[in-house]
């Protein structure tokens, strides 16, 4: 049987040491690939004005699966100061690859597992009623749309005629009517009834297939009526498939405010794109925050799987690297899951919790250190050799 082939985007920064990891474990534990290299990223955008190559949106759509590891934004004026001078000034303009890639493929559905591992120190402690410290057990997924509302990308400042028009047409616009146009910025929230239902479907079927007893929409319906309202009603309809699950739904400015009071009350989270980024952010630095925070991009053929954190650029260069692992390795374990090899994917998730539990093995974040080469020295693991402990572990 030939291999199966999945194409691998290590990025930028850190995405170079940590995705290499990753493969690392996925092979130590009996998963054999084909790893495609494709490009992405900053030195993309220099050298050819583009940091998505249009070669790598073929490999993706041609194997359906990918790992990206992370990449540098930079903003708009020092984008234009370091493309090559020989593609200067001729329209190039940047943009987000991994928001390319999740629009180019639809990748509508994110899934943001944010599970506390017994035994990590980086896990969120509070005050108990006795007044000695707990350790509630943070166990959340969270069900993000990605693709639409806030992060859609229709807005303007100085908007045409044509818009400041329509949007004249609402009653509520008349307090915006005597603004200078140019002083005026719209950043739409569109979401549609088809990705609501999906993400509100795709986070039920979550809940039921890994025992779940609840599923909460995160969002603002009381104010964002027509947005968080479509949202509410799409997951009401769903709801009535999944009786067996509760429906709740809070606001995310309550939300986060109880994120620290009871998080352990929280199952499967379902939010719009920018409250879920919200959401996931809190939730994750509840259980460890970027060295452990994985995520998958799913689309309906194709799913894209990396870790949240960036290109960490202070750390890229540092030799042996000490930057966490986890969340890369987590980031492959979820599309082990999404390629439906459970049981490899349970036993690097084993392995991983094994290591943290152990509690002998870990990288500067989980002693609490400043990052930098003097972490070693003060006892943390090396990024290779935290690696080295899940391998073992297996
Ligand atoms: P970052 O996530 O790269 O790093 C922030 C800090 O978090 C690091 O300095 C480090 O202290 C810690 N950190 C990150 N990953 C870690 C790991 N694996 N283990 C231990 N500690 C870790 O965010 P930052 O510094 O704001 O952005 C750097 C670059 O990354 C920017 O160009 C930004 O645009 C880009 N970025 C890319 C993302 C992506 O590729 N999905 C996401 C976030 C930022
Ligand atoms: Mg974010």
């Amino acid at each position: 049987m030939s291999k199966r082939k999945i194409v691998v985007m290590p990025g930028d920064g850190i995405g170079n040491v940590v995705l290499p990891e990753a493969l690392r474990a996925l092979e130590a534990a009996g998963f054999e690939a084909d790893w495609i290299s494709a490009g992405i990223g900053w030195e993309h955008w220099v050298a050819e004005g583009n940091p998505l190559p249009e070669k790598t949106v073929e490999l993706i759509a041609e194997h359906k699966v990918a790992l990206f590891g992370a990449i540098t934004s930079k903003p708009k004026d020092k984008a234009a100061a370091e493309i090559s001078p020989a593609l200067r000034d001729k329209g190039h303009v940047y943009f987000s690859p991994i928001v390319g890639l999740r629009q180019r493929f639809d990748l509508d559905v994110s899934i943001r597992p944010c599970i506390a591992f017994p035994g990590n120190p980086l896990n969120f402690i509070r005050r108990g009623a006795d007044g000695g410290a707990e350790e509630p057990r943070v166990n959340a997924v969270i069900f993000r749309q990605n693709t639409e509302g806030l992060y859609g990308g229709v807005e303007w400042t100085n908007p045409p005629d044509q818009v400041w028009e329509a949007l004249d047409t609402h009653p509520k616009f008349a307090a915006f009517r005597e603004v200078p146009r140019e002083d005026l910025a719209i950043s739409t929230r569109i979401f549609t009834r088809a990705k609501c239902r999906r993400i509100c479907e795709q986070a039920f079927a979550y809940a039921a297939a890994h025992g779940y007893g609840s599923v909460t929409v995160c969002e603002k319906p009381n104010v964002i009526r027509e947005t968080s309202g479509m949202m509410l009603d799409e997951a009401r309809k769903v709801h009535g498939v999944y009786p067996q699950i509760q429906l709740w739904d809070t606001n995310i400015d309550a939300q986060m405010m109880w994120l620290t009071k009871n998080p352990e009350d929280y199952g499967v989270i379902v939010a719009g794109n920018m409250f879920g980024d919200i959401i996931s952010d809190g939730f994750a630095g509840l259980v460890g925050g970027l060295g452990f925070a994985a995520s998958a991009n799913i689309g309906q053929e194709v799913g894209v799987f990396e870790p949240t954190h960036g290109s960490a650029p202070k750390y890229a260069d540092l030799d042996p690297s000490i930057v966490n692992p986890i969340a890369m390795v987590l980031s492959a374990v979820m599309m082990l899951d999404w390629l439906g090899e459970t049981e490899t994917a349970a036993k690097i998730r084993d392995a991983v919790a094994a290591v943290i539990a152990d509690g002998t093995v870990r990288c500067y974040d989980m002693r609490k250190l400043r990052g930098g080469p003097q972490a070693i020295d003060q006892g943390a693991a090396t990024t290779t050799q935290m690696t080295d402990a899940i391998i073992a572990a297996l």
